[in-house]
């Protein structure tokens, strides 16, 4: 069962799209909207995401949550926000099933219609009753919080964040996770890291390039040129696109960009948005936190850190916090 909120439909994705492109960026989420981007999308995932080929980095998701056990006979429901294919989720699921108890609900929290679908098919067998998906803007999460507060109230609600946090505004976030947990909820969340042996800048430039590969490579080009060629935007319009290292709130980011080559329309659900030759479009970012600053900036907006789990090379952080 699968439910779709209006801040996915068509109208309220173009206004999304035109509030981001004219400030000279690309809609994250844009990147996941048709099927086509989704399962270019899954390509890069298995192809160049350390968590699917390098074991030390699936064992620090299975070492946190083995540390994390139901009270029994305590309803729990368990909340993938971002969820892509659900795998996390999955590893999360199976660990609490081995401890001998399961979720009594999943609810799969995806803008992507097909990877809401993959990760109801991957947790069916690991929780009660039949799981839901949502195919829905986190930006809109109080519909979110409406919506779950309509059913069971007592339930425990445990969230799992994997993956966005990179591509989102850290104000975005914190008002998302502010708006959905409640006090006692827990929340799993990942960091992509800057490999940092020392809090230099740098130190940080250093270990930023070193990860670059992870981004530069030709699955991850053509997925994120796919909303060009879909939109109908040729290279003679913008430019192949270029990966960089950049600094924004104190945070180095993997960037990508496009540079506009000739004046011309973006031409949007009817609107037309003035591209000017020589503009600079943002189409990709990748916020690499460390892990002191990751846990400062949880901790400062009030969350309590229970537990985390570092991969040995530096470069992803998982972490358990409460509300
Ligand atoms: C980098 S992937 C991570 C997927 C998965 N959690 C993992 O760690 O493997 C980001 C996921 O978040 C979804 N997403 C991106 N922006 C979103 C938004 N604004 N609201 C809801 N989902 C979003 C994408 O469709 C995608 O599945």
């Amino acid at each position: 069962m699968i439910i779709f909120s209006s801040s996915r439909s068509p109208q309220a994705v173009l206004k999304k799209q035109l509030f981001y492109l004219k400030r000279g960026v690309i809609d994250p989420s844009l990147h996941y909207h048709s099927l086509k981007q989704s399962k270019a999308w899954e390509k890069v995932f298995q192809r160049h995401c350390p968590v699917l080929s390098e074991p030390s980095f699936s064992q620090i998701y299975r070492t946190l949550f083995s540390r994390f056990t139901i009270p029994s006979g305590q309803r729990t429901h368990l909340i993938g926000l971002g969820c892509g294919t659900g795998v996390k989720e999955q590893w999360l699921a199976q660990c609490v099933k081995r401890g001998g108890f399961s979720f009594q609900r999943f609810t799969a929290v995806d803008v992507s219609e097909r990877l809401c679908q993959l990760s109801l098919k991957r947790l069916r067998p690991f929780v009660l009753q039949k799981p839901k998906g949502w195919v829905i803007d986190l930006d809109a999460a109080k519909e979110l919080r409406c919506s779950l507060d309509q059913g069971d109230r007592t339930e425990r609600r445990i969230y799992t964040l994997f993956g966005l946090v990179p591509n989102l505004d850290p104000s975005l976030v914190l008002r998302i996770l502010k708006t959905l947990l409640r006090s006692g909820d827990q929340l799993f969340m990942s960091a992509n890291l800057a490999p940092v042996k020392n809090k230099e800048e740098s130190e940080v430039e250093r270990a930023v390039k070193r990860i670059l590969p992870q981004y530069q490579n030709r699955e991850t080009r053509e997925w994120l040129s796919l909303l060009f060629e879909e939109q109908k935007i040729t290279k003679k319009m913008i430019s192949a696109l270029r990966f960089g290292i950049e600094s924004e709130q104190g945070l180095r980011s993997v960037i990508v960009r496009g540079e506009v080559l000739q004046d011309f329309e973006w031409i949007l659900g009817g609107r037309r948005v003035r591209m000017k030759k020589r503009d600079s479009l943002k189409v990709f970012q990748s916020r690499r936190w460390t892990s002191f600053a990751f846990e400062h900036w949880m901790k400062r907006a009030g969350f309590k850190v229970r537990a985390c789990e570092i991969t040995p090379n530096g470069e992803e952080g998982v972490w358990w916090v409460e509300r």
